[in-house]
Order: C-alpha cells, then structure tokens, then sequence
C-alpha cells in the first residue's frame, strides 16, 4: 500500500435522478434517501483513500436547507479533509440542479468520518493524506481544528 495520497486521489462524485420511489409524501426527495447518497458518495472517497474497506463511524450534524423536487439530478461531491490512523474525515457537498433551467443550487453540506477496517474488522491504517493546492490546504487545516474541537 502506498505511503500517501493526494486529496484529489479520492474525491468522489455521484450524480442522481430523483425518481418517483425516492420523494416523501410531498414529493420531495425524501430526507433517508439524501442521506444514503451521502454515506455511498463518502463511502467511495474512503475506500479510495484507504485502498479497502471502510465502514461509517459517525455522521456530523446535517442541515436540510432546501427541498429537492422530484427530477431534479441531485450530486453528492465528496472530499477525503482529514486522516488520523484509521479513520477519515470525509465532507460531501450536495447540489441539486434543475435540468430545464439549468438552476444548480448547493442544498446541503454534510460530514462523515469513516474508519478503515482489517480482514477481521479492526481497525486499519490508512495512507497520510497529502493537500496539494492552497484550497485544499485550507480544508486539510479546517478540518483538523474541526477535529480537535469534537475532541473537546
Ligand atoms: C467504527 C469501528 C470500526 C471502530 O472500531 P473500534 O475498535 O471501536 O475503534 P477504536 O476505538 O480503536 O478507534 C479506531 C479509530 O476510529 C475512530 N472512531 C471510532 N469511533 C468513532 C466515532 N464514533 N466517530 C469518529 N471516529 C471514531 C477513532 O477515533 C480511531 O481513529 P484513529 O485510528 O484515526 O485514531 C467500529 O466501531 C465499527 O465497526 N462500527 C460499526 C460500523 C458500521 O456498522 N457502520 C455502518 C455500516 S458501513
């Protein structure tokens, strides 16, 4: 397994076309649905990141800002922020688009951690995670007083 990754090795986009078995009795994307594209979305940047298999540890506070229409195209975009030994803070960035007018609107931001796990299901290093630009520079530092604050 390699010594590191860059940031951008991982990141992971998902895109979706809010289907009628998806929407809550308004007929709006129905909230558990959002939240299952996070974990797969984060799920993806994760395992590439770890280079095997990870399971989700805990999931931040996440805010519906916005309702998402039936047919809209909803994409989950997510960003490996932060490592320690085995786990990874993952941040999934969601927009919803509205294909006849074009319309892209960022509806919600969410973060998961994930931890990378063995053959048996322990715990697993994962490679050092190396931020290359200076955006990248300033989630990598986000996240990790982010980090230190939940430790609090
Ligand atoms: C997540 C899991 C692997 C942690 O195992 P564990 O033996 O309790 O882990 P440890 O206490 O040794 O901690 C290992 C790492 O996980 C992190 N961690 C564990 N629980 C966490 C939590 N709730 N939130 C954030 N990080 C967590 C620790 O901080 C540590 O990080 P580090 O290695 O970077 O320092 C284990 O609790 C598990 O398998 N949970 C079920 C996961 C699951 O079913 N997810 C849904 C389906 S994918």
């Amino acid at each position: 397994m390699p010594d590191s990754h860059p940031m951008s090795f991982s990141r992971a986009e998902l895109t979706t076309l809010v289907m009628p078995h998806m929407q809550n009795i308004l007929g709006d994307l129905f909230g558990g649905h959002l939240l299952s594209m996070v974990d797969q979305a984060a799920a993806v940047a994760a395992i590439r990141h770890a280079g095997g298999p990870a399971v989700t540890a805990s999931f931040d506070k996440v805010d519906f800002r916005e309702r998402i229409k039936l047919g809209a195209l909803v994409t989950c975009s997510a960003t490996v922020d932060y490592v320690g030994n085995s786990s990874m803070d993952v941040s999934v960035e969601v927009y919803s688009e509205n294909v006849a007018t074009g319309e892209r609107r960022h509806t919600h931001t969410a973060r998961v951690v994930f931890v990378a796990i063995d053959d048996t299901g322990k715990p697993r290093r994962v490679p050092r995670l190396v931020p290359e630009t200076p955006e990248e520079r300033e989630r990598y530092e986000r996240a990790r007083v982010a980090r230190t604050e939940r430790r609090r």
